[in-house]
């Protein structure tokens, strides 16, 4: 009986671990095993009390435990359970995702327009090199050794051949070279990046982007230019920017022409002088030396180019006065222009 007691004792106080207790109570060496095995030293007379003593016994410290073990294991159960729960109405935890940089997000509009236009996009890691030879980046371009317009780009040399382009013209004649006319004619824009001997300030960096265009092909003409740029302005400033051209001078255009797009909408009201110009991009009506170098015959071929600076329009776009922000990649700078913000 004083077993009895301290077994319910021990089992209600018992942590964890059930089975081992079962065992020291009720196992082969267990403490009432051992007791009820001592039977035979009872006098025959008590045997039959005892016995059901030590039965009773036995089978309310096998409830016990049953019971014990039971509640343990819902105990554990409804722990897991618990350690398990996902609480759907907790705000979730954000995560930092990447996107374009804010030059390439203007550069992608760019090409997807000129891909609705039916351009093609020239690869910028194919035949659009950033190191490029003294041939393709200025003789080629009308600019032999000596030529004056040399000055209009300094000019990072690597050695007296090679150099790091200074715009991305020299992928006209690239493009120029591989063109089949008799597949139709040549639209191509080239998007890459460009250098020159400036001094940063918060206006020129010694390296910027560029998006070279040309169209050659039969009867080519101004109108045609003047109506592929008004597109593009009003796609990337909106429906209601005008554009207008100035004269200007390009050794691989003639004519050539300075572009400058309305910074304010446009309206059939307005005087002339309300409107607001800004500049934009130079083109023009390629040099017949610019396509005879590049065996095409300016007789039956004509053809436009032009060339327009990414960062410019970031920076009109978006009201950035350093272009220099543009290549720190600080990323409280460049979070900004979340697209989907
Ligand atoms: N390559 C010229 C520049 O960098 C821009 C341009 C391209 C002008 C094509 C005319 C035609 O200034």
């Amino acid at each position: 009986t004083a077993l009895k007691k301290t077994a319910v004792e021990r089992i209600n106080t018992a942590g964890v671990d059930v089975e081992s207790l079962r065992v020291k109570l009720l196992g082969r060496k267990g403490e009432l095993t051992t007791l009820l095995k001592g039977m035979k030293n009872v006098p025959a007379q008590d045997r039959k009390t005892v016995g059901e003593v030590g039965n009773h016994v036995r089978q309310t410290i096998t409830n016990l435990l049953a019971e014990k073990k039971a509640a343990e294991e819902v105990a554990k159960l409804n722990k897991q359970l618990a350690s398990e729960t996902i609480d759907v109405t907790l705000p979730g935890s954000s995560h930092v995702v990447g996107q374009p940089h804010v030059l390439q997000q203007i550069i992608d509009e760019i090409e997807q327009h000129f891909l609705g236009l039916g351009f093609k996009i020239i690869d910028d890691t194919v035949d659009s090199p950033e190191v490029e030879t003294d041939e393709y980046n200025f003789e080629r371009e009308n600019l032999p050794k000596d030529h004056p317009a040399r000055d209009m780009q300094d000019t990072f040399y690597i050695t007296p051949e090679i150099l790091l382009r200074t715009q991305t013209s020299p992928v006209q004649s690239r493009s120029l070279e591989k063109h089949d006319f008799s597949k139709g004619p040549l639209k191509m824009i080239a998007p890459g990046k460009v250098y020159r001997r400036d001094t940063d300030d918060a206006t020129h960096s010694h390296q910027f982007h560029q998006v070279e265009g040309m169209v050659v092909g039969e009867n080519i003409t101004m109108a045609d230019l003047k109506g592929t740029l008004l597109s593009i302005m009003q796609a990337l400033f909106g429906e209601k920017h005008q554009i207008r051209m100035r004269p200007s001078y390009f050794p691989f255009t003639e004519p050539s022409v300075e572009v400058d797009v309305s910074w304010n909408e446009v309206t059939p009201d307005m005087k002339p002088e309300d409107i607001e110009w800004i500049e934009v991009l130079g083109a023009g009506m390629t040099h017949p030396n610019v396509l005879r170098m590049d065996g095409v015959d300016p007789e039956k071929y004509s053809a436009f180019a032009f060339g327009l600076g990414p960062d410019r329009f970031a920076m009109l776009k978006y009201g950035v006065d350093d272009i220099r922000q543009f290549y720190l990649n600080d990323i409280r700078f460049l979070s900004q222009f979340n697209q989907k913000g």
